[in-house]
């Protein structure tokens, strides 16, 4: 019946088949050896080769391990340990106290032995059931399936666009990093993480990590019997699973943290609104938006420059005309000045034309070589060669270029990083014969006009801060002077492998670079670490800035991930389109990032990236993003400009959600801080924090952004109401302060200007406002607090508050301020280390009505606000001790 399920899935592939999986022996399972917490057997292949897309391996071994209460690790490999395996240099692996024990574990492990299966459990609940198909361990593909309960509601296996709930039938998740312009549904995008989490209701939520970084095609789908099942078809590497037991999906995120590591803490600056272009002509195109974001009021913290500033788009470049050094550092300066920040683009491959980064990356011998010959692909600035992060010197060639080009003495003097293109990509298609001819070199900006439109010159900026008279676009083109264990199992075919996932760019090696390059250090192949390439330019990268500014938290935002990710860097969605849809999906997007994968500084292009945005789009997107993590206005050099200060209404939309971001903005980062710590997300979908409510398991235009605020945006172009779903529990409308009883149905929200969007305090919560908005970051923390008291139902409150100095790695002191609302009483207690010179100037009740009648008559001290029906009272509290407010 299999049989051809399978055809279906090989149609196009290289090589013919031998055989079925169906065919497919299986292992039997002996030697079995309990000791501890840890099992181990002998699985030895039950009868003849099927060979279905490789070599069928005839001895593996078997490892079970309960590594925690909650972690069981199960994992099938060779027992010549010759196959790949994932790096733990790369991803490092949880601790596993081999003591654990066992009797307490909440999973348990269940198998047969011949054919051998195992399932895992908890309870009695099976998870995870590889039972009825044989397992196939092949030199070139694993197959292993699971059966799973009937419409199960399964998230992650990113990176994705489509829905946060995945489909459940005849649905391909193809995990294989890819430049996906457009990033259309239903393929394999910039990152791979895979990991799904399963929620079953009020049965409880797990998780399942499969830690292998070759190409696979993960397919759910309902058999011919009606059996709902995941199935993972694997290009190599072994079979290493990690089963987290939840059961809330909050503590599945926690526990897979703990195995691929929390994510990094980020600096307080990094929160403000970035804004980005690919396409500025020159300095003064960015300095003129820095002036005019400022002239329209816009809080902006930080101003980015793409590949332009480079010279013929070579990294570790200034293109002299356009961006000479003087004006760039003249640039820096003002920001610096006015307590704004900088980024630029570092791309991983270097231009083989004469400079210096590739002559030091030459001598180095860090590039990627096939034989002896440099390997060579076409990006931006032509004809390039890739670092080969595995090579022990690129962190040192990477730290040095980095310390030279971005010195802040005299280079380029950046406060963080965009890292682009690393999964990695090559314009130039398999078999890349002609690099040259995919330079895109030739698409560099117009030239600026010789006369430039007023105002001149930039207000802020000294009189000459202007280009020459002579100012003239540089010439496009290149310059004529240009110039332990195994590491794989030998004799497969790296170029085409027998199965063929189904990788939107067609086969593996097409448009990146070749699958059969060999690595240096221990000589891992591409084949088997294509998907690790970005987030090791990312933890390369992040080291780099750190030896720029020792003890900072170094910002770094790549394209490309893989698990783990995020505990160095964090990601923005890639290049999407200035389209209704991929706004909306931008949410499941962010949600699987932030929650389920730990990269929680996460979030798309606001008002798109490619193609032209609308002033309603824009205006739309403006607000949402306000609730990204990470919040970036970014476009297309072909596409209209789009600062937010370009059209009246998203000029106001960008003020108003600002404001309310930045008022936010130690929630943010407390929430975040936090996410650090345990792994607890910050951003989640709404079945996070209403597990039992199945209404919510859909559902991914909402989402709570902390704990304590539920957004709603209208996500449909034209309109002005959103139809909101309210879990059964009291919130509160962030603007009105007016109650909504939830109950746990849709509730209409009308009249939503594109300069609105609904905003909910969740009843139970206590916030931590700054009292007033600042331009920046840095004025933001001298304002005092406001705490806005949300009660529940039952009359109860509470929140936090973290503080530290904002960026050091290590922060000398901290403050982690707990509030509790009971009974009219507000208790602040917790712990006072750092000082941070400001008070709590006041603190609101909402919620002060019954039955649309005042609560109580007086309030000792406190004023009531009809509108708001709520109570403030002023008050004058300094941060470094407990207190309580009462009414
Ligand atoms: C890639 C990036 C995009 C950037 C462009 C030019 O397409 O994803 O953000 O603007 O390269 O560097």
């Amino acid at each position: 019946m299999r049989v051809s399920l399978f055809l279906a899935s090989i149609a196009g592939a290289a090589t013919a088949v031998a055989s079925t999986n169906d065919e497919c022996p299986g292992y039997t399972a002996t030697n079995v050896n309990q000791q501890g917490s840890t099992l181990t057997a002998d699985l030895t292949l039950a009868g003849d080769h099927c060979d279905s897309y490789g070599t069928d391996l005839e001895n593996l071994k078997l490892l079970v391990e309960y590594q925690t209460d909650d972690r069981l690790h199960v994992m099938i490999y060779d027992a010549d340990e010759e196959v790949y395996q994932v790096p733990e240099s790369v991803v490092p692996r949880p601790n596993s106290r081999g003591d654990h024990d066992q009797e307490t574990s909440n999973l348990r492990f269940d198998y047969e032995p011949e054919p051998f299966s195992f399932r895992v459990l908890r309870n009695d609940q099976v998870l995870f059931d590889t039972s009825d198909t044989n397992i196939i361990f092949q030199s070139q593909y694993l197959n292993l399936r699971t059966w799973l309960p009937k419409d199960p509601n399964l998230y992650g296996l990113g990176e994705h666009i489509d829905t946060l709930r995945m489909p459940t039938k005849n649905y391909t998740r193809t995990l294989w990093n890819r430049d996906a312009y457009g990033v259309p549904e239903h393929t394999n995008l910039y990152g791979a993480h895979p990991v799904y989490v399963d929620h079953r209701g009020d049965a409880g939520a797990h998780g399942v990590f499969f830690l292998n970084s070759n190409g696979m095609d993960i397919k759910i789908d309902v058999d011919d019997e009606g059996r709902q099942y995941l199935e993972y078809n694997t290009l190599g590497g072994v079979l290493d699973f990690y089963f987290i037991a939840g059961p809330s999906p909050k503590e599945v995120s926690k526990q897979y943290a703990e195995v691929v590591g929390r994510p990094a803490m980020q600096s307080y600056w990094t929160f403000g609104f970035h804004n980005c272009r690919y396409g500025y002509q020159d300095v003064y195109d960015v300095a003129e938006a820095v002036y005019n974001y400022s002239r329209a009021h816009i809080p902006l913290e930080t101003m980015w420059t793409d590949i332009d500033y480079m010279s013929g788009r070579r990294v570790f470049t200034l293109d002299d005309e356009r961006f000479p050094l003087g004006k760039v550092r003249e640039l820096v300066r003002h920001l610096h000045q006015k307590h704004q920040h900088y980024i630029v683009m570092v791309d991983p491959a270097v231009s083989d034309s004469d400079n210096d980064a590739f002559h030091r990356g030459e001598e180095e011998g860090i590039f990627l070589y096939r034989d002896d010959e440099l390997y060579r692909g076409g990006v931006w600035p032509g004809v390039t060669v890739y670092p080969d992060w595995f090579n022990p010197d690129t962190q040192g060639y990477w730290n040095s270029e980095f310390k030279e080009f971005f010195s802040s003495h005299d280079g380029v003097d950046i406060d963080g990083l965009w890292i682009d293109m690393n999964e990695a990509a090559n314009f130039c298609p398999w078999p890349c014969e002609d690099p040259e001819q995919y330079a895109k070199v030739n698409d560099l900006p117009p030239a600026p006009p010789a006369v430039r439109s007023p105002p001149r010159p930039i207000p802020g900026f000294p009189a000459d801060f202007q280009p020459p008279k002579s100012h003239r676009r540089s010439d496009n083109k290149r310059r004529s002077d240009d110039g332990g264990k195994k590491a794989g199992l030998p004799g497969r075919d790296l170029i085409n492998p027998p199965y063929q996932i189904a990788n939107a760019a067609g086969s593996i090696s097409n448009k990146t670079i070749d699958t059969d390059l060999v690595h240096a250090g221990k000589g891992y192949v591409e084949y088997d670490t294509h998907n690790l390439y970005g987030t090791m330019m990312s933890s390369a990268s992040r080291e780099a800035m750190l030896h720029r500014r020792p003890g900072k938290r170094p910002l770094v935002i790549t394209r490309s991930t893989f698990a783990g990710a995020g505990a160095h860097v964090g990601h923005w969605l890639g290049d999407n389109l200035s389209q209704w849809d991929k706004y909306r999906s931008s949410i499941a997007q962010m949600l699987a990032f932030a929650s389920i994968f730990q990269v929680p500084m996460v979030g798309s292009d606001v008002c798109g990236f490619g193609g032209n945005t609308t002033e309603e789009l824009c205006a739309r997107w403006a607000m949402l993003g306000g609730f990204y993590p990470f919040y970036r206005n970014h476009n297309e050099i072909t596409s209209i400009p789009q600062e937010f200060y370009r059209w009246p209404s998203v000029a106001e939309a960008a003020r108003k959600i600002i404001d309310i971001r930045y008022r936010l903005l130690d929630y943010l980062y407390t929430a975040f801080h936090r996410q650090t710590l345990t792994g607890e997300p910050f951003l989640q979908p709404l079945f996070y924090v209403y597990p039992g409510d199945h209404q919510t398991f859909s559902n991914d235009l909402q989402f709570f952004y902390g704990d304590s605020i539920l957004v709603s945006p209208v996500t449909d172009q034209g309109k002005t109401s959103v139809d909101a779903y309210f879990p059964d529990d009291l919130f509160y409308d962030w603007f009105t302060g007016k109650k909504v009883d939830g109950h746990g149905k849709v509730q209409r929200l009308d009249r939503i200007s594109t300069t609105d969007i609904p905003i909910h305090i969740r009843g139970g919560s206590i916030l931590p406002l700054r009292s007033k908005s600042a331009m920046t970051t840095t004025e933001l923390r001298r304002r005092g607090f406001e705490i806005v008291v949300a009660p529940s139902r039952d009359g109860y409150a509470h929140g936090e508050l973290y503080l530290d100095d904002g960026e050091s790695l290590k922060p000398a002191s901290s403050s982690l301020v707990l509030f509790e609302y009971h009974e009219d009483k507000l208790t602040i207690r917790g712990e006072f280390g750092y000082q941070a010179n400001v008070v709590i100037e006041s603190v609101t009740v909402l919620g002060q009505t019954e039955g649309g009648r005042r609560k109580r008559e007086t309030f000792t001290g406190g004023s009531f606000n009809t509108t708001q029906e709520s109570v403030t009272k002023q008050v004058h509290i300094v941060l470094d001790g407990p207190a309580v407010v009462e009414f």
